[in-house]
C-alpha cells in the first residue's frame, strides 16, 4: 500500500512540485503546497496576500502564524480527506510540531537531496504558469512552444525569488530553518531520502518505492 498522507522535504529546486504533480494524477490525492497557496493569496489582493509579500520576495521564511492559518484551511476542505501531498511545508520545527498537534499522522516523509551547484541551475532556468502553476525549465524540461504551458496552454513566467541573490537567500534559510527535520522525521522513523538528481522519470519512479508501506 502506498502512503497517502506524505511529506515532500527538500531545498529550493529538489524537484517537489515536479514529483507532487505526478503523484496527484497517481495517487489521486491533491499537492498542498503552501508556496502556491501564498502565491495565490497575493494574486487575490488578500491581507494575508499582502503581508507574506515582503518575506516571499526577499527568500524568507513567511510568518508562522499566517501559514498555519493557510494549511489549516486546506487540509480541512473535502479532497484531503483521503490524503495529501505536503510541498514546502512544514519548513521549520515550529510548523512540524503543528503538524504534529493534528491528530491524524503523517506516513511518509520524502527527503529529495540534490546539491546545491544543481540546484542554482535548477532555479535560474525555471519557468512556472501563470494559471494551472505546472513547473518547466528552459533546458532540462522545455515547453514545445515557448513561452506557453504544455498542460493548459497558460502563459509561463519566471518567478521573481527565482534570481541569483533571492536562490542563495533561500538556500541559506532552507540550511538553518528546514534542514534540521530531517533528522526531527528521522526520528519519527518516517523519513526516506530519495536521489533527487537524475532524470525527472528515474526521481519518481524512486519516489513511488519510498511509499511503499
Ligand atoms: P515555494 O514555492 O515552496 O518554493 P521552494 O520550496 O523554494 O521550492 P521551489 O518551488 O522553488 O522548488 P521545487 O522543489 O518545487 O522545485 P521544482 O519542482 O519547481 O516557496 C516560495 C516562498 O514561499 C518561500 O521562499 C517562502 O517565502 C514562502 N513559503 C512557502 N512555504 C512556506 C512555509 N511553509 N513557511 C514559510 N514560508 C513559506 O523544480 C525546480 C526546477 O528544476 C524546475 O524548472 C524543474 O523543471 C526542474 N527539475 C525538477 N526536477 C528535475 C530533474 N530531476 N532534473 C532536471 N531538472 C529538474
Amino acid at each position: 500500500m502506498k502512503a497517502k498522507r506524505l511529506i515532500l522535504l527538500g531545498p529550493p529546486g529538489a524537484g517537489k512540485g515536479t514529483q507532487s504533480q505526478r503523484l496527484v494524477d497517481d495517487l489521486g490525492i491533491p499537492q498542498v503546497s503552501t508556496g502556491d497557496l501564498l502565491r495565490a493569496a497575493r494574486k487575490a489582493g488578500t491581507e494575508l496576500g499582502n503581508q507574506a509579500k515582503a518575506f516571499m520576495d526577499a527568500g524568507k521564511l513567511v510568518p508562522d502564524s499566517l501559514v498555519l492559518a493557510l494549511v489549516e484551511e486546506r487540509l480541512a476542505e473535502k479532497d484531503a480527506r483521503e490524503g495529501y501531498i505536503l510541498d514546502g511545508f512544514p519548513r521549520n520545527e515550529a510548523q512540524a510540531k503543528a503538524l504534529d498537534d493534528r491528530s491524524i499522522a503523517i506516513e511518509r516523509v520524502v527527503n529529495l537531496a540534490v546539491p546545491d551547484a544543481e540546484l542554482v541551475r535548477r532555479l535560474s532556468g525555471r519557468r512556472v504558469c501563470r494559471d494551472c502553476g505546472a513547473s518547466f525549465h528552459v533546458d532540462f524540461h522545455p515547453t514545445k512552444v515557448e513561452g506557453t504551458c504544455d498542460r493548459c496552454g497558460g502563459e509561463t513566467y519566471q518567478r521573481k525569488d527565482d534570481t541569483a541573490e533571492v536562490i542563495q537567500s533561500r538556500l541559506g534559510v532552507y540550511g538553518e530553518q528546514t534542514k534540521p527535520l530531517i533528522a526531527y522525521y528521522r526520528e519519527q522513523g518516517v523519513l526516506r531520502t530519495v536521489d533527487g538528481t537524475g532524470e525527472m522519470e528515474a526521481v519518481y519512479r524512486a519516489i513511488l518505492e519510498a511509499l511503499e508501506l
